[in-house]
């Protein structure tokens, strides 16, 4: 489904999925008015600054937990395979060009009320094509595909690709090969990994050295009392 403006291309995926839409169901716009990033932050999505696009997935319980890394390992490898442009990952699924934000991954859950098993989760992600994708006051710490490459980027390319490898990280979940993503996430976090960072949980925020990611995607980090996994909120180089 193609959109000129919708609210948020995952609100409409959510909906889709709630009626039954099948697994695969893409939900994509040339801009959003009430656009969603993660920690309940709003989305910059003027038109056709990104690629706004949703994927509606049906996974097995089994799969749940890495999804959302092999989503932003698929963003990454979309835009290499779309124009050339090599990446790096910051835990969980952050995509950075030369040290700043080029694209995000919202990915949101449902599950059913009766025995909590998950009923469908949409798989956002928000890629910056031009810098008129991201408000002024993030200036420092965002960029976009067009600025790092000096040079117009082909979108529907971009789409193709980007889908493409999802796909073929989403089989790799559901057949078990979690280690194959895991390993495509390490390769792209050599920025990340092996640096100091601070966190900030629901409850809980410390610091240490950023060393690995387990096999449920958690990222694990070396403090002054030992290795703690982190499992949610928000990692930041210091
Ligand atoms: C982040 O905070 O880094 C995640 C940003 C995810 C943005 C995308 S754009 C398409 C989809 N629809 C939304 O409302 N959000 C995601």
């Amino acid at each position: 489904m193609w959109y000129t403006e919708t609210s948020s291309t995952n609100d409409r995926a959510a909906a889709m999925a709630d009626r039954g839409a099948r697994e695969g169901t893409v939900v994509a716009a040339n801009a959003q008015s009430a656009g969603r990033g993660r920690h309940g932050r709003s989305w910059a999505s003027p038109p056709g600054a990104g690629l706004y696009v949703s994927v509606v997935l049906r996974p097995a319980d089994r799969t749940v937990p890495l999804l959302t890394i092999a989503a932003g390992v698929a963003v990454a490898e979309g835009v290499q395979a779309a124009t050339g442009l090599a990446t790096d990952v910051k835990w969980p699924n952050d995509v950075y060009a030369h040290g700043r934000k080029v694209a995000g991954v919202l990915a949101e859950a449902s599950s059913s009320n009766a025995n909590r098993s998950i009923q469908h989760v949409v798989v956002g992600a928000g890629i910056n094509i031009m810098p008129a994708a991201y408000p002024p006051e993030i200036v420092n710490r965002a960029t976009s595909l067009e600025v790092e490459l000096g040079r117009a980027v082909d979108r529907g390319l971009l789409l193709v690709e980007y889908l493409c490898a999802l796909a073929s990280r989403y089989e790799d979940l559901q057949n078990g090969r979690g280690d194959a993503v895991i390993g495509a996430w390490r390769a792209r976090a050599a920025s990340m990994l092996g640096r100091r960072v601070q966190w900030d949980a629901p409850g809980a925020t410390g610091d240490g050295v950023a060393l690995d990611i387990d096999e449920t995607g958690a990222l694990i980090v070396r403090t002054a009392t030992g290795p703690i996994r982190v499992t949610a909120g928000e990692v930041r180089w210091v």
